[in-house]
């Protein structure tokens, strides 16, 4: 495993980071057990990932328990990063953000005490405000926990180029979490030219790169059509719906046909191209099983190898759509 340090904090992390998503046990299907969660995060730690990537969103909090019963002692030793600003509705089944000032307090304060810490390595905004609060409000609240040593480093998650380089212009952001992979590669419109647009200069800052597998598409697993159970988000997405299903696994074969020839699993040739991208600093890939994580670890490695990544950047220029 690589590390790295992220641009203007003392935060160093492993290039390849756990995503806790699916591990909270909503959204990602009936086939995720505690047990296989507990031993997935585990074997990361022992394969050298020292980044864990949560939410309070994530299974209502019940991912929190997981890394907690996961990783016990060694909470201390390795970053968890974790997010704010989500707030349900009386259902529990829709969220909005809301990041007024007393909002991301009292969320930051509940996570401090899921996770049994007294200050939280990194605080991500989850995705922009749905409400009226202003940017500025929001970042002056996390500075303020900042201060006050509730939080060692702050993000945003999900916003466009003009809030990232408002953040940015306020000198104090850790991190940005943004969706990125060879099939979803928006980031690099506008966004990569905020976090590094001198090609020759350090990226301004760290840069987390979520979904690059696609929700397990670019593993290469599927090779018909899946049915997911309507308690996996999947079934709602449309890259797993029929005749783009069928065209993106036609391209998916691509993938494959690379990895039988360097001999590395498809998923972490689809991961490791992702990080090979210079304004990228991790991925983060989501995994309910040891067996994934083996996998996945893998694409530190990957992305180390520039014939491999180049044969990458020609299979991610052939896909169409
Ligand atoms: N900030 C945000 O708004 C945001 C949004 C999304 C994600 N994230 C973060 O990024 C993380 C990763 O994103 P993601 O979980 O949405 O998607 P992802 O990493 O693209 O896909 C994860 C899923 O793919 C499957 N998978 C993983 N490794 C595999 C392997 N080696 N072989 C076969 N299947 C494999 C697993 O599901 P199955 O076994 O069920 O197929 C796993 O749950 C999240 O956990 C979260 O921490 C952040």
């Amino acid at each position: 495993m690589r590390y790295v340090t992220l641009p203007g904090t003392d935060l160093e992390v492993s290039v390849v980071g756990f995503g806790a998503w699916a591990v909270g046990g909503k959204w990602w299907g009936d086939d995720v057990r505690d047990e296989d969660s507990i031993a997935a995060v585990r074997r990361a730690r022992e394969l050298g990932v020292t980044l864990f990537d949560t939410a309070p969103l994530y299974g209502h909090g019940h991912a929190d328990e997981v890394l907690k019963q996961a990783l016990g002692d060694a909470m201390g030793e390795v970053t968890v990063a974790t997010k704010v600003g989500v707030r349900w509705d009386g259902s529990g089944e829709h969220a909005e953000s809301d990041l007024c000032a007393a909002y991301v307090r009292e969320d930051c304060e509940a996570s401090l005490r899921r996770l049994g810490v007294e200050t939280l390595d990194l605080l991500q905004v989850h995705w922009p405000c749905e409400h009226d609060t202003p940017l500025e409000e929001t970042l002056e609240a996390l500075c303020a926990l900042k201060r006050e040593g509730k939080i060692r480093h702050f993000g945003l998650c999900n916003y466009a180029a003009p809030e990232l380089e408002q953040a940015l212009a306020g000198g104090d952001l850790g991190v940005f979490q943004t969706p990125y992979s060879m099939i979803r590669r928006e980031f690099e419109d506008e966004l990569s030219q905020v976090v590094k647009p001198d090609a020759k200069a350090e990226a301004r800052v760290g840069v987390f790169a979520y979904e690059t597998l696609a929700r397990g598409l670019l593993s290469g697993k599927f090779r018909t059509l899946p049915r997911f159970p309507q308690s996996d988000l999947r079934a709602r997405d449309p890259r797993y719906w029929g005749t783009r299903f069928f065209r993106l696994a036609r391209w998916v074969d691509l993938l494959r046909q690379a990895a039988e020839r360097v001999d590395e699993p498809t998923a972490a040739l689809a991961a490791g191209w992702a990080l090979s991208r210079p304004e990228v600093s991790t991925v983060l890939i989501g995994a309910k099983r040891p067996a994934q994580v083996e996998q996945n670890v893998r694409a530190s490695d990957v992305a180390a190898r520039p014939e491999v990544v180049h044969l990458l950047d020609r299979i991610a220029g052939a896909y169409r759509g």
